[in-house]
């Protein structure tokens, strides 16, 4: 019986583990236990997932939540370590780039644990960013790199994992299976019909820290939301990290801001939209397999392939730009180029921890 322990702590993490987890258990030979470091911790950011997701309850739950990065990081690999010792799996499986992988992915290569990593290769050459510095020591140190797309494979050659005994995998991305299994599952949220938006809004989220944490950027990005509010609706499930720094932000916001939903009712929200705007990383591909288009508020983005063929257009965090590539989002665009896989990317990678045993990353 093979052992797989998960990580995993935020948000897209549960969605992510949630198709895999699934494809596990339809197996008899792989038993996966559960870590949630807690990183995300509100009803509706963490327990709705797990629901309405149906993953399985955490086995352990670190609880912990809300410290600044070193810190953060630093209570998870010492819990996580605590774990792995007890647990001794075949295999620690990471998801994306937040601390909770990194925390996982050092806990695991100090114990001489094989380390695999869903959503491998990315890269938005931001070194300032924290996701960009946690994916590539995750990758750096995994035995097993699951990339979601080409581009991904192509960022590891440039960096020379070639040349290290690292087994890198084109196996689609886990989110576009996500979509095709819950896109039948979708719930209407209570407020839906109460805001009378129909199908007319624009869909849209923001949490990065370059956004939230710079005034000037987050100043900019509602003024350019207010100005499109006048002619679509600008609906923004709000991340709690972006509501606690916009309510003392003293800026006036004449949009519709609502709790974050769980994934259910986000995905009823991107079928039904106009078009998409958003810093976030799996939003911008989501958006992509509900064919619609997307403003990313930000500079540079990991999923390259996105703007290169202009389905998707950066914006950045200036007034102009993003009310221009909302203007834009208007127009046609062909949707069916396969960037992300057949939507077969979890069974892909439970095939792969199967059959990879005497892989070594030494
Ligand atoms: C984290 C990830 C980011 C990912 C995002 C997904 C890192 C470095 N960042 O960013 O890559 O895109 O999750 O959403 O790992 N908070 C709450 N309740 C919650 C969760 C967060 O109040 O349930 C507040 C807390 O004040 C917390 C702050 O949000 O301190 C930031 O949360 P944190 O997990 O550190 O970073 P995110 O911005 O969520
Ligand atoms: N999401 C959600 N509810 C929300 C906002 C986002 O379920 O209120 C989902 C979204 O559909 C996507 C994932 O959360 O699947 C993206 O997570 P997030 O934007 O927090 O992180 P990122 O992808 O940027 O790391």
């Amino acid at each position: 019986m093979l052992k797989i322990v998960t990580i995993v702590g935020a948000r897209p993490q549960f969605i992510k583990a949630a198709t895999v987890s699934r494809v596990i258990r339809s197996r008899s030979d792989i038993n996966e236990i559960i870590v949630h470091t807690g990183q995300h911790f509100d009803k509706n950011m963490s327990e709705i997932f797990f629901t309405d997701m149906d993953i399985p309850r955490p086995n352990y739950n670190l609880q912990i939540e809300s410290l600044p990065h070193g810190a953060m990081t630093g209570r998870m690999l010492e819990g996580i370590e605590k774990i792995l010792v007890k647990e001794n799996p075949d295999w620690v499986l990471v998801y994306g780039d937040t601390n909770s992988t990194l925390a996982g992915a050092l806990a695991a290569s100090k114990l001489h644990i094989k380390l695999a990593h869903v959503e491998a290769g990315l890269r938005s050459y931001n070194m300032r960013s924290p996701e960009e510095v946690n994916r590539i020591i995750t990758d750096r140190l995994s035995s097993l790199l699951f990339c979601p797309s080409d581009i991904a494979v192509k960022n590891l050659e440039k960096e020379g994992f070639n040349d290290l005994p690292i087994s890198v995998l084109n196996v689609g991305d886990v989110m576009f299976d996500a979509v095709q299994y819950y896109s039948q599952r979708t719930r209407k949220p209570s407020w839906f019909d109460d805001i009378a938006i129909s199908n007319e809004y624009a869909l849209t989220t923001v949490h990065r820290a370059e956004n939230t944490d710079d005034p000037e950027r987050l100043k900019n990005i509602v003024i350019a939301l207010n100005k499109i509010h006048e002619s679509v609706p600008v609906v923004l499930p709000l991340h709690p990290r972006t509501r606690k720094i916009l309510l003392n932000s003293g800026l006036e916001v004449h949009f519709h801001i609502i709790e974050p939903v769980g994934y259910l009712e986000m995905l009823f929200l991107l079928q039904r939209c106009k078009f998409v705007l958003t810093d976030s990383g799996g939003l911008q591909k989501e958006a992509y397999f509900l064919k619609k288009r997307c403003v990313i508020l930000r500079d540079e983005t990991e999923w390259t392939e996105l703007v290169s063929h202009g389905v998707h257009k950066l914006a950045g965090a200036e007034v102009k730009a993003i009310f221009s590539a909302a203007d834009f989002m208007h127009q046609e665009i062909d949707f069916s180029l396969p960037f992300y896989g057949d939507g077969k990317a979890a069974e892909n990678i439970v095939d792969s921890l199967l059959h990879t045993l005497s892989y070594s990353n030494k």
